[in-house]
């Protein structure tokens, strides 16, 4: 039977109505989150905590009837916790999650460019109809620091501790003197993290984006770092000269126009025995396996329309392959297309990353 002659079902409208509107709701909960960050509010309760509005708004010096409502919101959507008093407070659960930006499981950072990412939605219906999409640099500065912020955390807290040395050698390596790439680098945080831990060693941050390479920047010379450089990769591209010793790609490589290009860029830049980390979303190669082992699909198939296939097709005959594209199975094809021959999963426990590490030989 079509669609068409399928009978209405009440019930299953009211269930479907339920689902339509809880998404309108997740929307609603994102902006407020982002003012919750945006205007410190969560910080501001988690120092004072717990506070009704009139208390929260002498804090933080905002108005209180705005304050209120938000709050109000917020204790809706289950993001603060109420008690009898009227008085709104944050679990300890909601204090990681919303303020406390070293540890792993911060998750605001990721709403800071929400309004940014909503504007570029607005341009969206000429991508549908033309085919090309846009850049990293269309969500202004503010992109460019909402994603520093989304991913920082794990950088900071886990890279140099816990993933690097999965790599056998490489510590020592990087330890005695090694030069090093991160290709996507963004706003530099990683690079930055490796080049402060390893001083021996020369880091090289190559990336497209005008504001991302800004930030890093910023970020380098704030962090008093000496050993890293940034680069355009269209003006500056990797050495070809089999210089550096470990190249890394961190949740980038499904974003780019050509990535086919950048391996074998990657293969030509590394020595016979280095290293390549890519840390590049969990995915599947069919859609019913993304359904049914991703429990964040629709939010990764969203995020891949307004940004990461956007990015990919950002240029004529860019592969597009999207948030969800760089699953195992198709890594390993294009890594050995680009001439590597050992790709080598590395479980780090990642809710949302895998990771490889891919070198020349075996
Ligand atoms: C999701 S962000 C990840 C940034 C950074 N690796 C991190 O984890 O914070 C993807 C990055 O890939 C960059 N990118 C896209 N296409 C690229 C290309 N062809 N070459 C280098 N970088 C590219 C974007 O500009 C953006 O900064």
């Amino acid at each position: 039977m079509t669609n068409a002659r399928r009978p209405l079902d009440p019930d299953k409208l009211k269930e479907y109505s339920r689902d339509l509107f809880g998404h309108l709701s997740g929307a609603m909960t994102s902006a407020m989150i982002y003012l919750g960050d945006h205007l410190g509010l969560y910080r501001a309760l988690n120092d004072i905590g717990p506070a009704n509005s009139p208390q929260l708004a002498q804090h933080t010096g905002l108005d209180e009837r705005w304050i209120r409502e938000w709050l109000y919101q917020q204790g809706a959507a289950r993001m603060l916790e109420v008690d009898e008093d009227g008085r709104f407070s944050m679990s300890p659960e909601a204090a990681v999650a919303l303020v406390d930006e070293n540890h792993p499981a911060f998750g605001a950072g990721f709403f800071g460019h929400l309004p940014e990412t909503l504007a570029v939605v607005q341009r969206l219906p000429e991508a549908f109809r033309n085919g090309l999409g846009l850049p990293y640099d269309a969500f202004g500065p503010e992109g460019a620091r909402g994603l520093e912020r989304g991913f920082a955390p794990w950088f900071r807290s886990l890279l140099v501790p816990m993933a690097l040395p999965r790599i056998e050698g490489l510590v020592q390596r990087l330890e005695a003197g090694e030069s090093v790439a991160d290709v996507g680098c963004g706003a530099g945080v990683a690079i930055i993290e490796m080049a402060r831990a390893f001083p021996n060693s020369q880091f090289h941050g190559y990336d497209v984006s005008r504001h991302a390479l800004e930030r890093a920047e910023q970020n380098r010379r704030e962090a008093r770092v000496d050993n890293v450089h940034f680069h355009d990769v269209r003006e500056t591209p990797l050495p070809d000269d089999g210089s550096l010793g470990f190249v890394t790609t961190f949740d980038c490589l499904h974003d780019m126009t050509r990535p086919d290009e950048i391996m074998t860029a990657i293969h030509r830049s590394l020595r016979d025995d280095g290293d390549w980390l890519v840390a590049d979303i969990k995915s599947y190669p069919s859609y019913a396996e993304n359904l049914e082992h991703n429990p964040m699909a629709a939010l990764m198939y969203g995020m891949s329309v307004t940004t990461c296939m956007s990015s990919a097709l950002s240029e004529p005959g860019g592969l597009g392959l999207g948030t969800l594209g760089m699953h195992e199975e198709r890594l390993t094809r294009m890594a050995r297309e680009a001439g590597f021959e050992s790709i080598e999963p590395i479980d780090l426990g990642h809710p949302v990353n895998a990771f490889y590490r891919i070198r020349s030989g075996n």
